[in-house]
């Protein structure tokens, strides 16, 4: 047994003091393209500042929800188990500390951009990325006109969108504030 650890020892000491920091180039793959690095930034931070150009309806909302969202997402918009997918809209104001939370984009977010942002890197879930911007706002306005956040008049763009106030924006600690409290 002692011989064991001693051999243990022994081994390993040799090894660190034959490891030294590899200073040379890593050898392998390319630099990535500016063309490849321009679709990585696509994160919309709620100041919607780097909202792209665009522009969307209700009225073409309802045509995408259809053919790209409704199989999971159900036809109401009141999601689907089976799938995982969430319901998305209603249940405002059951977000109290009593009885049990309906969590909605309705209910629960504090801000519009971000269902941009998540539409946008994130849905249809299975073939993420194929919508276009001009389709993610109309998916916006679609889905917030149908929770009564916005009128479904309105159109949607990189403007409006960051314009848009939410049910529950108050009911968020502010990390950054002093004493923030989310309002009762
Ligand atoms: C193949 C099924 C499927 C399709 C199609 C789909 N979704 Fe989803 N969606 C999901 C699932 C599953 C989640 C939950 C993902 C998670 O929690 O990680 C989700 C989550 C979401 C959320 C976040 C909801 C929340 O409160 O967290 C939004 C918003 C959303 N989807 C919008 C859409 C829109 C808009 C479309 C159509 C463009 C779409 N989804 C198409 C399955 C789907």
């Amino acid at each position: 047994m002692f011989r064991i650890i001693l051999i243990t020892l022994l081994c390993t000491s040799k090894l660190f003091a034959t490891t030294k920091a590899y200073t040379g180039p890593i050898d392998f793959g390319r630099p990535a393209t500016q063309e490849e690095l321009s679709t990585y930034p696509i994160t919309q931070y709620p100041d919607g500042k780097s909202l792209p150009i665009g522009q969307g309806t209700y009225a073409e909302g309802l045509k995408l929800y259809g053919d790209h969202c409704a199989s999971c997402h159900g036809s109401q918009m009141e999601g689907k188990v089976a799938f995982g997918a969430p319901r998305l809209i209603g249940g405002r104001g059951t977000i109290t500390g009593k009885g049990k939370p309906i969590k909605t984009i309705e209910s629960f977010w504090p801000n519009a951009v971000s269902l941009y942002d998540y539409i946008s890197r994130a849905m249809p879930f299975l073939t993420p990325k194929i919508l276009t911007a001009n389709e993610v706002y109309a998916l916006c306005a679609y889905i917030l006109g149908e929770a009564r956040i916005i009128s479904k008049t309105d159109q949607l763009d990189q403007d409006s969108l960051p314009k848009v106030s939410m049910p529950n924006e108050g009911g968020f600690i502010d990390p950054f504030k002093k004493n923030s409290r989310p309002a009762a």
